[in-house]
């Protein structure tokens, strides 16, 4: 078996080589290998609809995608994110499933995956856009009304400015009201594309720091936000995307529907035995992104977040989470691999608790790693995508387990290489920072 010391070993002296846009499919990338992917398609057709963590960019898995799998073959990403795996693999005429348990991941992702037809779009559009302009024409009532369909959610003052809460309630309520416009199509995937485009924006018109992956007000930022701000951020967004999907649409018309099952989750992934062609996916960083919180206020204004509903119920799904109970971490756990028990030993004499999270997010692991070994035919590839990071100063080399974690539960280990990351679209917080990643490709 591969041991973790040795993988680290190996790692230093690898060159770095840079590619500029797509891999090639038939590159037999070595063991070891340093790459640069300079991305050409961060935000190439409906890849840029909206900005998500720790996103992948769309050349990697492309790659995965060409390389292992045929057309007409089904494609798994059982931590689908924001659905990079899935637009890649329709582009590529394969059918593929989304796992995701953030509902805010699943909505994005089916928008991203569904062509819209774009002349129905375009009377969705100029109806939203007029009722918009009403809007800013309508003075104190209409912003009066606007105000009553934002819903309800905590500290609300504290997130939004009052004009910019009235300008998110006139969107709200603009796009509800298409069904007229969109008739006699099904109005949802109309609705839910206005809705993203509308999320897309949530971030920035808030008080709240642009770049962080957690939702906070920095008071020390300053964060210049004016009246009319949402309204002329959501026009030119929603022009922007429309744009994208009419360049997606004509690549995109004959494809399969993405499946997008409601209750999955990467540990029991409701798919049959050797169902699945190719799995390839990213999962969370172990403790450094707080999906749930990430997209607190965008959840708000989609009605993904019932009130009532507290953020940590929606935390303790994630793979990876910082919501952990004190009896979990009152005693010691061991998982069996001996370099990753003396690294959480060594983490538990000063914090328990974040030595808990790293034993826990290779149990979680395993458990995915022994489903999609299941529901992968045999002798077929799962390619996943995982930074390390820096827990209480020790660098806890996460690739270096999995890879031992990936052998124990039976898959044979086919090369692994690294990618340096460049850019996060949204800041990872500094001391957790995460600078290369490492492909591991994994064959049942
Ligand atoms: C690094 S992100 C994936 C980003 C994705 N590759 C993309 O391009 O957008 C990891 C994802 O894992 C999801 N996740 C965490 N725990 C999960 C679980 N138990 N089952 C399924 N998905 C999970 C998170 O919600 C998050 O969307």
């Amino acid at each position: 078996m591969l041991s973790a010391a040795s993988i680290i070993a190996g790692a230093d002296p690898a060159p770095l080589v840079t590619v500029t846009g797509d891999l090639l499919p038939d590159w037999d990338i070595p063991v070891n290998q340093r790459l640069l992917i300079i991305s050409k398609n961060q935000s190439w057709l409906s890849h840029g609809f909206h900005k998500y963590p720790a996103k992948f960019f769309p050349e990697l898995p492309r790659w995965a995608i060409k390389r292992y799998s045929t057309e007409g073959e089904t494609v798994l990403d059982p931590m689908a994110g924001s659905g990079t795996v899935n637009v890649e693999a329709l582009l590529a005429n394969r059918r593929s499933v989304a796992i995701d348990v953030d509902p805010f991941a699943r909505l994005l992702t089916r928008v991203k995956t569904t062509p819209l037809d774009i002349a129905i779009l375009d009377r969705a559009v100029a109806a939203v856009l007029a009722e918009l302009d009403a809007f800013e024409a309508g003075g104190a009532e209409a912003r009066h009304v606007a105000a009553s369909h934002v819903p309800p959610f905590a500290y609300q003052d504290t997130w939004f400015r009052p004009f910019i809460l009235e300008e998110l309630g006139a969107i709200r309520a603009a796009a509800s009201r298409i069904r007229d416009a969109v008739s006699p199509a099904e109005p949802g995937p109309y609705v839910d594309f206005i809705r993203i485009c509308l999320s897309s924006i949530v971030r920035e018109v808030s008080n709240a720091d642009n770049n962080c992956t957690r939702t906070v007000v920095r008071q020390r930022l300053q964060k210049r936000v004016v009246p009319g701000m949402a309204i002329r951020l959501f026009r030119r967004m929603l022009s922007v995307n429309v744009g994208r999907m009419r360049d997606f649409v004509p690549m995109a018309a004959a494809a399969a529907p993405v499946a997008i099952p409601e209750n999955g989750d990467a540990r029991a992934i409701p798919l049959p035995d050797a169902s699945i062609d190719l799995a390839v996916t990213s999962p969370p960083y172990i403790n450094a992104v707080d999906y749930p919180r990430t997209h607190q206020l965008e959840m708000y204004m989609l009605d993904l977040s019932p009130p009532g509903r507290p953020l940590a119920e929606a935390k303790r799904r994630h793979i990876g989470t910082e919501v952990v109970r004190a009896v979990d971490y009152r005693t010691l756990r061991t998982y069996g691999l001996p370099e990753l028990d003396a690294q959480v030993e060594s983490l538990y004499a000063t914090d328990p608790r974040r030595a808990y999270i790293v034993h826990q997010y290779f149990v979680d692991m395993e458990a995915n790693f022994r489903e999609v070994q299941r529901t992968l035919k045999p002798g077929r590839h799962y390619v996943v995508v995982v930074g390390n990071n820096i827990i209480r100063n020790q660098v806890v080399p996460t690739h270096a387990y999995l890879l031992q974690v990936a052998e124990r539960v039976g898959f044979r280990v086919e090369t692994y290489f690294a990618s340096e990351v460049i850019r996060h679209y949204i800041k990872v917080p500094r001391k957790e920072r995460i600078n290369q990643d490492w492909v591991l490709v994994l064959k049942r």
